[in-house]
């Protein structure tokens, strides 16, 4: 039996005062019966790692780079985020492969990068409405988990895998659970044929889960929790989310 885990991705939300009163409520509603974290934007982890130290809800970010350090403008590196105590790293979110263009193999380089400061990546795969409409779901997700299996090798197990169905986020329109399972399935799958930790990972589902949505997705048999972005601003959504893990 996997043990659930449910990741907020905070994306570029919040500032001081409210990001204070949404970790109060998330700490204060503990404890959970899944492993919880929140990804923030980088100028916050130091306050929430202070917010939550000795506490069993976890914290990460939401990028690094595929670089130790160097002359990269603008970058932040797993070492760094390791020095804030960030258990996680959100690599390959759909917002980053469309805004800033990133491929398959940065998004796997950036995944090396966080699993050799003992950070786990949560790769995240999904197709656009336009690739799911023309048959294509499969195939894209295959290539994007393909491209992280072979730069990872022997430590693919590690990572977290984060489904999300590019027309699912932020629009309302979920998959159906036979949907999502169908993709983990296949990434599940995949993995197999790659590492022999394949049935201890965590495959995550993420796009509009909401408080009364996620009961029935976590229920799924691939399924081990989610990335949640809209509901993971609101304390009683996500802690409710959580609770809909177990
Ligand atoms: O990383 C989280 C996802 O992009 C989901 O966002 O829950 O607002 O649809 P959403």
């Amino acid at each position: 039996m996997r043990r659930k885990l449910v990741a907020g991705n905070w994306k570029m939300h919040g500032n001081h005062k409210a990001n204070a009163e949404l970790l109060d409520g998330i700490h204060s509603a503990r404890p959970f019966g899944c492993d919880v974290a929140v990804c923030v934007p980088f100028p916050y982890l130091s306050e929430v790692a202070v917010a939550l130290a000795g506490s069993d809800v976890r914290w990460g970010a939401q990028d690094c780079s595929m670089h130790e350090q160097g002359a990269y403008t603008g970058e932040v590196s797993a070492g760094m985020l390791h020095e804030f105590g960030c258990r996680y790293v959100i690599v390959g979110h759909s917002e980053r492969r469309q805004y800033h263009a990133e491929s398959d193999q940065l998004v796997a380089d950036k995944a090396k990068a966080a699993l050799g400061k003992g950070i786990t990546p949560i790769v995240c795969v999904g197709e656009t409405l336009a690739q799911r409409e023309a048959g294509e779901t499969e195939a894209v997700v295959k290539r994007q988990l393909s491209a992280v299996i072979h730069t990872l090798g022997h430590c693919a197990g590690e990572m977290v895998v984060a489904y999300e169905p590019v027309w699912a986020i932020g629009t309302g329109k979920v998959a159906t659970p036979e949907q999502a399972q169908t993709v983990h399935a296949v990434l599940r799958a995949q993995l197999r044929a790659a590492t022999a930790r394949a049935d201890q990972m965590t495959l995550l589902y993420g796009g509009s889960v909401k408080p009364d949505n996620a009961a029935v997705l976590f229920s799924q048999p691939d399924i081990d929790g989610g990335l949640i972005g809209g509901a993971a601003l609101k304390a009683a959504d996500f802690v409710a989310i959580c609770r809909a893990a177990g």
